[in-house]
C-alpha cells in the first residue's frame, strides 16, 4: 500500500484559506492529504502549534500566508517567516527532517497555486517517508528531543529574539545601533541550541536524577558545558541536588509550571 502523508496545514484566513476555497470552487484537484486549520494571520501560527502536530504524528505542516507586502496585519507574514526560520533550525536539531516544514505565500486568487503547491509538499513527504514519530512505534528518542523543542519554544527567550530581530536588524535601538543579519542569525543558532539542550536535559533529570558526566555521555557534549547548563538550569529554578554519591552530585528536575 502506497503511504499517504497527513499533513497539518494552517491557512490564513484572508489569502491561503479562500485559495483553497477558489481551488475547489473551480475544481482544481489536489491529494487529501491536508488537514486545513484556519487561522487569522499566518503570524499568528505559535511555534509550539506546530512541534505539537509532529509530536502527535503529523507527517509534514504547512503554513500558508498572504503574499509579503500583502498581510492584512501588515507585518504578521513577516513574524511568520522568522519563527519558521527559527523552528526549522530547531527541528534540525531533534532529528526529524525540517524539509517536514514548510512556509509558502498563496493569495486569494491562486486557487491553481494553492493546488500545485499541496501536491508539490505531498509528493515532498511520500519522498521522505513517514515521520519516525508516527504510528504506533514513535521513535523515542526523536518524540523526547521534539518536547524539549516544544518546551524551548514555549518559553519566552527565544520568543523575544524573534519577536526583536526585524527591530535589532533593520531599525536599530535608540542610538540607531543594528546588528548584521549574520550577527543576529549567530545570536539566535546559539539561543537555539542552548534552550534546547536545556530543556532536553530538563527531560532528562525529570526521569532520573543523573551526574554531569552521564548528561555529558548521553548528550555526547562536554562535561564543562553540561555544568554551565546545570548552573543556568539552577537560577531558574528548575533543578536542584538530589543527593551526592560518593562524591558526586547527582541532579533532579523540580516541577516548574506545571511541567
Ligand atoms: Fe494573511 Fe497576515 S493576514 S498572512
Amino acid at each position: 500500500m502506497t503511504f499517504e502523508p497527513t499533513i497539518i496545514a494552517f491557512l490564513c484566513n484572508w489569502c491561503s484559506y479562500a485559495g483553497a476555497d477558489l481551488a475547489g470552487v473551480s475544481r482544481f484537484s489536489y491529494p487529501t492529504s491536508i488537514r486545513a486549520i484556519r487561522v487569522m494571520c499566518s503570524g499568528r501560527v505559535d511555534p509550539a502549534l506546530v512541534l505539537e502536530a509532529f509530536i502527535n504524528g503529523a507527517d509534514g505542516v504547512f503554513v500558508m500566508g498572504c503574499h509579503l507586502g500583502d498581510c492584512h496585519y501588515l507585518i504578521g507574514n513577516f513574524y511568520a517567516q522568522r519563527k519558521i526560520k527559527m523552528l526549522k533550525k530547531l527541528i534540525a536539531l531533534t532529528g526529524l527532517e525540517p524539509e517536514r516544514l514548510r512556509l509558502e505565500w498563496v493569495s486569494a486568487s491562486e486557487g491553481a497555486r494553492f493546488a500545485e503547491l499541496v501536491k508539490d509538499f505531498t509528493n515532498q513527504m511520500k519522498a521522505l517517508g513517514p515521520s519516525p514519530v508516527a504510528g504506533e512505534k514513535p521513535d523515542p528518542n526523536i518524540l523526547e528531543n521534539l518536547l524539549a523543542a516544544k518546551a524551548a519554544v514555549e518559553d519566552f527567550r527565544l520568543r523575544v529574539l524573534v519577536g526583536r530581530e526585524g527591530e535589532m536588524v533593520d531599525e536599530g535601538n535608540v542610538y540607531g545601533e543594528k546588528v548584521s543579519q549574520e550577527e543576529f542569525d549567530e545570536i539566535m543558532d546559539e539561543a537555539i541550541a542552548a534552550e534546547y539542550i536545556r530543556n532536553k536535559m530538563y527531560i532528562m533529570l525529570k526521569k532520573v536524577p543523573q551526574s554531569v558526566k552521564e548528561l555529558s555521555k548521553r548528550l555526547n557534549i562536554d562535561p564543562r558545558n553540561v555544568l554551565r547548563h546545570i548552573v543556568i538550569l539552577r537560577q531558574r529554578g528548575m533543578v536542584a541536588m538530589a543527593k551526592v554519591e560518593g562524591t558526586t552530585p547527582l541532579w533532579a528536575a523540580l516541577e516548574v509550571g506545571g511541567r
